[in-house]
């Protein structure tokens, strides 16, 4: 029987040369440390470090533990972004309660309300793109899954209204800079002008509005299927409404998980129907078979489009690393790792395992086609008590919105290199954001 080793495996330290890498080339710097030291290995940063790892067999142990062995990772990393009530930093009993509320309204059953919203949001800024103009498909994308998460959440359809949100929301993303996110030291006052100084303006500028928005929804005699009505009327158990504060920070976090996400999805999905013309075709045929009068879901269940987006999630997980604290010591590979350490599953790792997925380098939707992977195997939404909770509408709105960007026009990308990975908060997004031209207008 293996003898269980206590304390931290080895792995990569620290080193200030590395940062580039660490930060925007993850993949390369984890699989060459577990290819040096094995599965799991650890990951030494100033002020954290982490034991990973990117085997079916490790991300058993951890997404089917009991929820208890475990708190958020997020607290020093995202609670002053998010606030402390947000889903991502909550805990134990708190979280699973404020999930019970969280879950309804993202419901697979509820997608068919988003549907209009998702299709008529891509239809309005693919309509903008003229014939011949180039752009990004990332800022598109990002235009398109900003105005969608805010209809979904406000069911504002006034459009002075989506732009006062997507203002303040974006300028609060935009302030939430990957260096105030990691060093917590960066985060003090300079004389009103540094980055910590702007952040806080945008913070509560988003703040003062959204709790506006709530207010004038409360008052208001008609209450819709959008998200904030439905967060109006949730009580816990003990039948106590979420506090204003509460919703805002959740609020928040729907905002900020639930766009920007699903935006580098697309991005990445149209890249490779361009970079692999083969690709696009047989997509082409499955939307024109489906006809122009699919319903939203005849589309969301298109099997390559399906494959399609799957395989983008699995070539590039968004959120390359799902953490988790121990509040108990834990068994992972051969190793009780302490309580009070941090611990995840490498996501990349995991969906680049030959045994797998073989030739695992190479974007082939045709691997999704017919079969279904484990949550062990797959997990680009994570897994476990934590799983994204906007996983059926992510999946859902990047199909619809896919479906739109091709039915609308042709476009040929303007650069055909692989993109490299830049950093994002804590998603990895596509350098240059996948720049496009449009060849033509329509079909
Ligand atoms: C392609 C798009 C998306 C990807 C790749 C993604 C990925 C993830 C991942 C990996 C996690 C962490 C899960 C874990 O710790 O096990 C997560 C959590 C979360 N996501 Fe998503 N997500 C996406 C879209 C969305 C959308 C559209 C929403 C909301 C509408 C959303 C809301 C959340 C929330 C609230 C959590 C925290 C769950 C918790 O801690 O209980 N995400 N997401």
């Amino acid at each position: 029987m293996e003898t269980l080793r206590r304390g931290t495996p080895a792995g990569w330290k620290f080193n200030p040369l590395e940062l580039d890498k660490l930060f925007n080339n993850p993949g390369q710097l984890l699989s060459e440390t577990r290819d040096r030291v094995g599965d799991p290995f650890t990951v030494w940063s100033p002020g954290q470090s982490i034991t990973l790892t990117g085997t079916p067999a490790g991300a058993r142990a951890i997404f089917s533990a009991n929820p208890k062995t475990f708190s958020a990772f997020g607290n020093g990393v995202l609670s002053p972004f998010l606030g402390d009530a947000s889903l991502i930093v909550l805990s134990g009993d708190r979280h699973k309660e404020e999930r019970r509320l969280l879950m309804p309204p993202l419901h697979g059953d509820r997608m068919r309300i988003y549907g209009a919203i998702i299709q008529d949001a891509a239809r309005t800024h693919l309509s903008r793109i003229t014939n011949g103009a180039a752009f990004s498909a990332l800022t598109l994308a990002q235009d398109v899954t900003l105005d969608i998460i805010i209809r979904a959440v406000f069911g504002v359809d006034d459009a002075h209204q989506v732009a006062e949100v997507r203002d303040a929301i974006t300028a609060k993303l935009e302030a939430s800079t990957p260096w105030l996110m990691f060093f917590p030291a960066l985060r003090r006052p300079m004389l009103g002008i540094g980055p910590w100084d702007h952040f806080l303006k945008a913070d509560a500028n988003a703040r003062r509005l959204l709790h506006r928005t709530i207010e004038a929804k409360r008052t208001s005699t008609t209450r819709g299927a959008d998200i904030l009505s439905l967060l109006l009327d949730a009580r816990y158990e003990d039948g106590s409404p979420m506090p204003d504060d509460d919703i805002v920070d959740e609020l928040i976090t729907l905002l900020f998980a639930g766009h920007e996400t699903t935006a580098i999805t697309l991005a990445w999905a149209m890249y490779w129907l361009h970079a692999k013309p083969e690709l696009l075709e047989r997509l082409n045929a499955e939307l024109a078979a489906a006809g122009a009068s699919a319903s939203t879901d005849e589309i969301a269940k298109l099997p390559f489009l399906s494959a399609l987006v799957d395989e983008t999630l699995r070539i590039h997980p968004i959120v390359p690393l799902v953490p988790r604290i121990l509040e108990q010591d834990f068994e992972l590979g051969g190793w009780l790792l302490p309580n009070g350490s941090a611990i995840g599953v490498s996501v990349m790792l995991l969906h680049q395992n030959p045994v797998i997925y073989p030739n695992p380098t190479e974007f082939s939707p045709e691997r999704f086609l017919g079969k279904t992977f484990s949550p062990f195997e797959y997990a680009p939404f994570g897994g476990g008590a934590r799983r994204c909770i906007g996983a059926a509408f992510a999946l859902y709105e990047a199909k619809l919105v896919l479906a739109e960007w091709l039915r609308t026009g042709t476009y040929s990308l303007l650069d055909t290199a692989r993109p490299l990975l830049e950093r994002r908060n804590i998603t990895l997004a596509p350098r240059g954001g996948v720049p496009l031209r449009r060849v033509t207008t329509s079909k």
